[in-house]
C-alpha cells in the first residue's frame, strides 16, 4: 500500500478550513502566519510557496517577508523581535537553511516560543523530551498521523530511524517511543546498518541521499517512511532516500516522494499555526 500524504493532507486541510471559517465570529479574526525567506535558494523558495498555498487554502492571513541573502544577523533578529511583539501575528517561521553568516540557533531561539510553529525553539524541544505539552515539529507529527491513518499499529513494534537531526530523526524517534514502539536510532555510518534495518517493523529514513536504502536492507512486510528529498542527477526529478521501485513490492506500506511526507509537514504546520493562534486567544 502506498500512503498518499497528498490525499491525507488535502482532507485535513479541508477540515481545518471549515474550522478556521468559524474563527472570525468566535475570535474576531483568523490565524496569521508570517514566513521569512532569506536569499533566493530555489528549494527554499519552492517550500515557501507550498506553505503560502496551504495557508491560503485553510483561510489564514499570511505573508512572506523576503530578504536578500546579505541581510545581517542583527537585522534578521530585529525583524523577528518585531513579529514577536506584534499582537496580530500568531506564527513565525524562518525558512532554513540560512546563509553561513547567520546563526540558525540564534534565529530559532529568538522566535517567541508561543509563535514557534516549527516546534524548533529549545523550550519546545525540551518540553517534547520531558513529555510536557509543546508544539510538535511538523515532519515527525505528520509521520505519526500518516502511520495512524494507514492503520499501522505502532505499539510494541520495532522502529528503526536512520538520521539523527533535530528536525526529523531525533523528534520522530521520541514520538515513536511515546507510541510505545521500541526505537533504534541509526545514522549513515552505523556499522552493519542492513542487519539492523532488516529487523525493523517500521523504518523511517531521513538521510538526504538518493537510493540510500536498497532492497537488501528491508524485510518483507516492513512499513517504510521516506523523508528524503533529493534530485535524481540523471532525470532531475525529486526522489526520496529509498529505492522506491525495488522496495515497494516488499513493503507492506510505503510513502512516495513526492506526495508522501512533504505534504504532511505543511499540513501540520497549518495545524500548529491554529494551535498557536488558539493558545494566544485564551
Ligand atoms: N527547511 C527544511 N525543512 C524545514 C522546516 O520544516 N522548517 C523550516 N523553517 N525550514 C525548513
Amino acid at each position: 500500500m502506498i500512503i498518499s500524504g497528498k490525499d491525507l493532507s488535502a482532507k485535513l486541510k479541508a477540515e481545518m478550513a471549515e474550522r478556521v471559517a468559524t474563527f472570525p465570529e468566535k475570535y474576531g479574526r483568523v490565524p496569521n502566519l508570517v514566513v521569512i525567506l532569506v536569499g533566493d535558494n530555489p528549494a527554499s523558495q519552492s517550500y515557501v510557496r507550498g506553505k503560502e498555498k496551504a495557508a491560503e487554502l485553510v483561510g489564514f492571513k499570511h505573508s512572506t517577508i523576503c530578504t536578500p541573502a546579505t541581510i545581517s544577523e542583527a537585522e534578521l533578529l530585529d525583524i523577528i523581535k518585531g513579529l514577536n511583539e506584534d499582537p496580530e501575528v500568531d506564527g513565525i517561521l524562518v525558512q532554513l537553511p540560512l546563509p553561513k553568516h547567520i546563526s540558525e540557533s540564534k534565529v530559532i531561539e529568538t522566535i517567541a516560543k508561543e509563535k514557534d510553529v516549527d516546534g524548533f525553539h529549545p523550550a519546545n524541544v525540551a518540553s517534547l523530551w520531558q513529555g510536557l505539552p509543546c508544539i510538535l515539529p511538523c515532519t515527525p507529527k505528520g509521520i505519526i498521523k500518516m502511520l495512524k491513518e494507514a492503520g499501522v499499529e505502532i505499539k510494541g513494534k520495532r522502529a528503526v530511524v536512520i538520521g539523527r537531526s533535530n528536525i526529523v530523526g531525533l523528534p520522530v524517534a521520541k514520538l515513536l517511543l511515546n507510541e510505545n514502539a521500541t526505537v533504534t536510532v541509526c545514522h549513515s555510518k552505523t556499522v552493519d546498518l542492513p542487519s539492523i534495518t532488516r529487523q525493523a517493523d517500521i523504518l523511517v529514513v531521513a538521510i538526504g541521499r538518493a537510493k540510500f536504502v536498497t532492497a537488501d536492507m528491508v524485510s518483507e512486510g516492513t512499513v517504510v517512511i521516506d523523508v528524503g528529498v533529493n534530485r535524481d542527477e540523471q532525470t532531475g526529478k525529486l526522489v526520496g532516500d529509498v529505492d522506491f521501485e525495488a522496495i515497494e513490492p516488499k513493503a507492506s506500506v510505503i510513502t512516495p516522494v513526492p506526495g508522501g511526507v512533504g505534504p504532511m509537514t505543511i499540513c501540520c504546520l497549518m495545524e500548529n499555526t491554529i494551535e498557536c493562534f488558539l493558545g494566544r486567544m485564551q
